[in-house]
Parts: structure tokens; sequence; C-alpha cells
């Protein structure tokens, strides 16, 4: 498939990125994941959530149901891979590097997916998706703003927070799970 954004250089991340990391899934699709930006196993391979965040969501989401190639799109705020400091901790895109690449490419591949629930993974997907603090916000739904407008996002707490403290956020990321579970699969009404 091809990637619109393949020779994309629109943003100062374009100068260190190897792939540029587009989007994976159907459209329609009955849900979008968005995170924050590729990682590095993402900026090798060109697709999104292939490394150890994308392992523990994808287990996550199959858990409650959710057939992810055939029923989520995947994708992020931004393309390409931010690169990392000198610790090698990865850094975020800043504001006018996600406001251009949402406005280039996310909020088109959000109106080909309209999914009827975006998952908003990290605090700055649910800052740009929602408007909201990711403390206050996660696990419930919102209605979304910006490029995610029209559609319901419920925010979670980044995988990668739940790998580097399992004993601070599990429970969080599994509570997490089972909200969107609810969302996209209500029990039916009990007689
Ligand atoms: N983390 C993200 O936010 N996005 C990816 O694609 C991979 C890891």
């Amino acid at each position: 498939d091809t990637n619109p954004a393949a020779n994309c250089y629109q943003c100062g991340l374009s100068a260190r990125r190897n792939k540029v990391v587009y989007g994976d899934g159907p459209n329609p699709a009955l849900g979008a994941i968005v995170g924050e930006a590729p990682g590095q196993s993402e900026n090798l391979y060109g697709r999104p959530f292939v490394g150890a965040s994308g392992k523990l969501l994808r287990e996550g989401l199959s858990s409650i149901g959710l057939d992810i190639p055939t029923e989520v799109y995947i994708t992020n705020l931004v393309k390409c891979w931010p690169g990392h400091d000198a610790k090698g901790k990865q850094l975020a895109p800043n504001a006018e590097e996600i406001r251009t690449c949402t406005s280039l490419y996310l909020k088109g591949q959000l109106n080909a997916a309209t999914p009827t629930l975006i998952l908003a993974i990290g605090a700055l997907a649910a800052k740009w998706l929602c408007g909201k603090a990711l403390a206050s916000s996660a696990n419930q739904p919102w209605p979304g703003i910006g490029p995610a407008e029209g559609y319901a996002v419920i925010p979670l707490y980044h995988p990668a927070a739940v790998l580097r403290n399992r004993k601070k956020w599990g429970l969080t990321w599994e509570k997490g799970l089972k909200a969107v579970g609810r969302y996209l699969f209500p029990p039916p009404p009990s007689e």
C-alpha cells in the first residue's frame, strides 16, 4: 500500500527519521488508535506500534475482543520519529510539528477510518484530541476536538508508562481496557 507522507519534508522531524510511519488498518474501522510519535522500532520497520508498547497495546485490545487487523486503524499524531536526548529518552514532538502533521495527515486518516471510538494514547494525544489533561480524563469517553472533531475519544495512559512501572500503572491500564470494551461492546439491556 502507498504511503502519502513517504516524501514529506513539511516539518523538522523529517531530518532525523528513517521511515515515515503513516498508519495501518482498515477503512472504515471500528476503533482508531492514535499514539504520540513512532519509536525507534517503528522508525526502522515503518509500521506503528510494532515495538514493546505496541505488543502490550495489541494484547490488551485483543483481550477485550477487538480483532485488530480487521477492526482497528493505528497511527500517531506525528508520522516521524522525533529522536532522543543524550540519556536516550525519546523526545516529544513540539506543537508546530503536531499542528503541521495532524492537519496534513491525521485529520484525513480519521475521516477515512470514521471510527466509533478513538483511543488517544498518552498525554499528548489526550491534549490534542480531546483538549484534556490525561490525569483528569483517562479511561472515560469525551468529545473529540481538532483532528478528532466529531468522534468520541477515550484517553489511555501510554503502554510505555505501564511497562516502566507496572505497580503504579497496571490497574489503571486494565481499567482503561475495560472502559474501551464497555464503549464498543455495550452489554444488552437486561430484562
Ligand atoms: N509509541 C507510540 O506512541 N507510537 C508508536 O507508534 C509506538 C510507540
